[in-house]
């Protein structure tokens, strides 16, 4: 037997591969793994040990092949067999509707015809090459007609199959091309950008941006320290799987161990692909990747075919664009503010832009040091992003519009509003105004003691506490207990019903459960979590006051920040002043429900559809969060019950589909609401 013959170590390595590849299918692409990090890491290291000392049986697949191999010169391009078009774009449901139209006149006047709609995913659009299911090629998208090769960037990519899944009933194309989409969670950008701002390093503006830059490595061990992830949406000939559907297609594709966007809408009508726009678009901030719209194709592949294409793109597919979330504007100003805390925040204003519907004049530049990083500079033109319900933020200054007279920023040393000195303690990114009586750490408390979580006053908005400040009428939140008539109606704007109306609103929020309580003081670290924590600990506020800090960290959930910071604020004089003062005035406190992850329906996922029998879907919704569970928009495989009305929709279809339990009305109210059925979890 020669050295390149070894049976035995050929079938070990061989079956490492097969194994490697198969658990790496389960833990990336179906988030269901077999066994323990450790055991992979270890068939890995045999793995790649066997493979260096017999290098002969080395693949190019091989799931070794993920962590980089040596650094390129340039990328070589290839011209795509057939080219990766663009698509058209529209920007409304009416574009959608007028797409419907076409379609269905092209195709000789049928009355329906049957879409997929999926998400429209901002990354870097790619294809992948599978030659006897071994992958063989990865390149970019490029001008549709050549890119460039990234194999091996590419398959450092753990949700990219190295070899295609082998079923029993599937058979493996001798040439696959499938295409799709890598891009970067908005969760790993966020840390990736943190990273590289403690290494020094320049930041990228957007996850889109982060994810073509590391593709763009010649380095591909750098490639593979970057968090990339793929999803498949298309093959390049739709003749070879033997499918003759869109939707079977992504079916088929899943399979063979592709990861494909578990949102998608299969064989849908006009109708549902509408609603299924507006679902989308309202989710758009909560999903973990960005989006930037919807990519509605035509599922029949000989309908397709029938369509055709223009030199462009096809006429069987159509893009619906959201608004975007990011806008260009000027930077005019930069203001500081003063929060609650003291903390000083420096205040873009800017003239004024519409961001996806919304006006924004002013953005948040977070903290100094964000500023510097930044370099934003008054006079700049700069990106402004929404991002969920978060404040609008600068993201990046346009630095070739600079002309020379932008100015830059630096944070005062005094307090804007108070004029006291301002401190910024080692190791904290905010500065902070050391006055207790500052009157915007003053207003702030009480804005917060009045909100939604807290004593919820109803008519008590932040102008009219402003007002209440400014007039020296009130120093505290206490002092609201204590507000008269004739104060209030003196006010500007306020006549003798409103002020009725406050005062009323005001009484009624004096019966308050313990945890509401203890978040409107305002104490720091102290959120509605953590509050809820103390107030199953502690039956009243007095034994608080009593308590030690060794004692706090014996709660379970309480660590020694939330400790300090509670013994220091019961600590202050002034504090337990304005406590005792509430109580004074007739605060009663209303038993607690149970804290948040006890109550029956914790942990569980509902999805509404229909028209249910007795109640609107917003009072179920209601209904089914106050006992601890979670409604969303759309049903996955995460969903545990689907509750359907009449006329349920494509909801049902995909419940079905999924396997998730779908119940009626009446079936959730006596399985969960009823007596004695509150331990009947899942
Ligand atoms: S299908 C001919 N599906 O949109 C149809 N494209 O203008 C080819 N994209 O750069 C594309 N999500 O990267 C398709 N679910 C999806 C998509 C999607 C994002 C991108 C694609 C391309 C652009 C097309």
């Amino acid at each position: 037997m020669t050295d390149s013959e070894n049976p035995e170590i050929e079938r070990r390595i061989e079956f490492l591969r097969k194994e490697l590849h198969a658990h790496n299918h389960r833990y990336f692409v179906l988030d269901d793994p077999m066994i323990s990090d450790a055991e992979y890491d270890r068939m890995m290291k045999e793995l790649i040990e066997l493979e260096e000392a017999w290098p002969q049986f080395s693949t190019p697949d091989s799931p070794s092949a993920r962590v980089g191999s040596s650094p390129l010169e340039k990328f070589d391009t290839i011209t795509h067999t057939v080219p990766m078009m663009s698509l058209d774009k529209g920007f409304n449901t009416n574009d959608l509707i007028s797409f419907d139209q076409r379609v269905r006149k092209l195709l000789g006047n049928e009355t329906e015809v049957l879409y997929t709609a999926e998400p429209k995913m901002d990354g870097v659009a790619v294809e992948l090459v599978y030659e006897n299911g071994g992958l063989t090629m990865a390149s970019t998208r490029g001008d549709g007609v050549t890119g460039e090769v990234i194999t091996a960037n590419v398959k450092t990519i753990q949700t990219v199959p190295l070899r295609l899944q082998e079923q029993n009933h599937l058979l493996i194309p001798d040439l696959l091309e499938v295409r799709g989409e890598i891009f970067i969670s908005k969760e790993n950008f966020a840390l990736l950008n943190k990273e590289r701002a403690n290494q020094g390093l320049s930041l990228f503006a957007n996850p889109r941006n982060a994810a073509a830059g590391s593709l763009r490595q010649l380095d591909s061990a750098i490639t593979a320290q970057r968090p990339l992830e793929i999803y498949i949406y298309n093959i390049s000939d739709p003749d070879v799987l033997g499918t003759d559907s869109q939707a079977e297609t992504l079916q088929t594709l899943k399979q063979l161990g592709f990861r494909i966007n578990p949102l998608i809408l299969s064989k849908a009508r006009l109708s549902e692909v509408i609603s299924y726009f507006r679902d989308l678009d309202a989710k758009r901030l909560e999903l973990p990747y960005e989006i930037d719209g919807m990519v509605v194709k035509v599922d029949g592949f000989s309908d397709q075919q029938l369509l055709g294409a223009t030199s462009r793109s096809p006429r069987w597919a159509i893009a619906i664009k959201f608004k975007a979330l990011q806008e260009r504007t000027r930077v005019v100003d930069i203001q500081v503010q003063v929060g609650r805390t003291g903390a000083l925040t420096p205040v873009a204003h800017l003239e004024p832009v519409n961001v996806a519907g919304v006006m924004v004049s002013r953005a948040t530049l977070h903290n100094e040091d964000e500023v510097k990083k930044k370099d934003v500079r008054i006079g700049d033109m700069v990106f402004v992003q929404r991002a969920g319900d978060v404040i609008p933020e600068v993201v990046k200054v346009i630095v070739s519009c600079r002309n020379g007279t932008e100015r830059p920023f630096s944070m005062p040393f005094v307090c804007p509003v108070c004029g006291a000195s301002v401190v910024r303690i080692k190791g904290e990114a905010a500065t902070r105004c050391i006055n207790i009586n500052c009157p915007a750490q003053i207003k702030g408390n009480i804005k917060h003691f009045a909100s939604k979580g807290a004593f919820d006053i109803e008519g008590l908005g932040d102008k009219l506490i402003d007002q209440l400040v400014d007039k020296n009428i009130i120093s505290s939140y206490a002092d609201l207990f204590f507000l008269t008539k004739d104060v209030l109606e003196n006010l500007e704007r306020m006549g003798s019903k409103s002020a009725e109306n406050i005062l009323l609103a005001i009484e009624n929020s004096k019966h308050i459960s313990f945890a509401r309580f203890l978040y409107a003081l305002g104490i720091r670290h102290v959120g509605e979590h953590i509050a809820r924590i103390f107030a199953e600990a502690f039956d009243d506020i007095e034994a608080i006051f009593v308590a030690t800090a060794e004692s706090f960290e014996l709660i379970d959930g309480i660590g020694p920040t939330v400790a300090a910071s509670i013994v220091d604020f019961f600590g202050q004089k002034k504090n337990r002043a304005t406590i005792r003062r509430l109580l004074e005035s007739g605060i009663t406190f209303k038993k607690d429900k149970t804290i948040k992850g006890d109550e029956p329906l914790t942990g569980m996922t509902f999805v509404l559809t229909g028209k249910l029998e007795t109640m609107t879907r917003p009072q179920a919704k209601k209904m089914i969060e106050g006992a601890g569970g979670r409604v969303v928009g759309s049903v996955s495989k995460k969903t545990d019950y689907l509750v359907a009305g009449e006329s349920p929709g494509s909801k049902l279809a995909q419940a079905r589909r999924l396997g998730v339990k779908v119940i009626s009305e009446a079936e959730l109210i006596s399985e969960f609401f009823m007596q004695n059925s509150g331990d009947k979890k899942k």
